[in-house]
């Protein structure tokens, strides 16, 4: 048995007090910079440490802590590293920090990026009823590791119900037909799809759909209890001087996680834009290559979970 506090502090037992951590990382990661660059220490302990950034990173974001608690983290373990000033010097190859200046931005118009249909359908008290029966459910995250939450069957719409949104998305987006593609690998997205999400099974998730599958996806609210702030969001990203910066995927990226470079992002990297309130038999269409997320979910009894039916075309 080792005990780490009365390691040495040299550099044999270097890598064994960076792994114990605790009160002794502070000093083991100011003997880790006093290392060459090429030191073999460096080149296995410095991924180690970025690792411990993310997790830290993520914990400050579920545990809302202030910002500036989680920055001082990072400086605490990276600064002496010169990963927090001169990232790209000492990992090239490994992006430390999201591409945000990968984004352009357009101001948000309706009418030509995104629209919105009150009473979108007939019966829709029927429709949400008969969803709620259904005993079909495929459940997604937090229960198995999905990238979308709650739980979902589909189809959910009926041929006729899903004409007459379709027939009016033709005219609105003057898209003569809506399709669904499938990627090389076969992957298609969940169309006509309808979703239960209470309120602690996910938060606010920005993405953006990927451009290889569809230009144009909608959600129809059919929950008649559900307060208006659990609608939908769009968002910029945050530049690194903290001004809103772009809020849409263009080529040749197909996803935000491709735009960015890294599908886990610090927190705040993201200020919402705009929202468009939850309606009961409210139907948004947008173009799906903007950043946006459910703004919220609320309910536990299945009944009183944000329900919509989720759709995606390319046309
Ligand atoms: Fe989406």
């Amino acid at each position: 048995m080792i005990v780490a506090s009365e390691l040495p502090r040299d550099r044999s037992t270097l890598l064994v007090r960076l792994m114990v951590a605790g009160p002794m990382l502070p000093q083991a990661v100011e003997d880790l910079a006093a290392l060459s660059e090429d030191a073999h220490e460096r080149v296995v302990a410095e991924q180690i440490l970025l690792n411990l950034r993310h997790v830290e990173l993520r914990r400050a974001a579920q545990q809302g802590w202030p910002r500036l608690g989680a920055l001082w983290t990072v400086r605490w373990i990276l600064e002496p590293l010169g990963q927090y000033t001169r990232p790209a010097a000492m990992l090239p190859h490994r992006p430390v920090a999201p591409k945000v200046s990968a984004l352009p931005y357009r101001k948000l118009q309706e009418g030509r990026d995104y629209w919105i249909l009150d009473d979108a359908i007939k019966n829709p008290h029927a429709i949400r009823e008969r969803l709620l029966q259904r005993k079909d459910w495929t459940f997604g995250a937090p229960y198995r590791d999905e990238g979308w939450p709650g739980m979902r069957a589909l189809p959910a719409l009926l041929p006729d119900e899903l004409e007459s949104i379709e027939s009016w998305v033709r005219k609105q987006t003057g898209a003569k037909r809506l399709t669904q593609r499938a990627s090389p690998e076969g992957t298609t997205l969940n169309n006509n799809c309808v979703q239960l999400v209470g309120a602690h099974e996910s938060g606010i998730r920005p993405h953006t759909d990927s451009r290889l599958l569809c230009n144009y996806a909608a959600v129809l609210y059919l929950s008649p209890s559900a307060p208006p702030q659990c609608g939908t969001s769009f968002y910029r990203v945050r530049q690194p001087n903290g001004q809103p910066g772009g809020n849409y995927v263009s080529p040749p990226h197909a996803t935000l996680v491709d735009a960015l470079g890294m599908r886990v992002v610090p927190p705040n990297t993201f200020v919402e834009d705009m929202r468009v309130d939850h309606r009961f038999n409210r139907l948004l269409v947008y173009r799906s290559a903007l950043i946006h997320s459910a703004s919220a979910y609320c309910g536990v009894a299945l009944a009183e979970r944000r329900m919509t039916v989720v759709f995606f075309w390319m046309g």
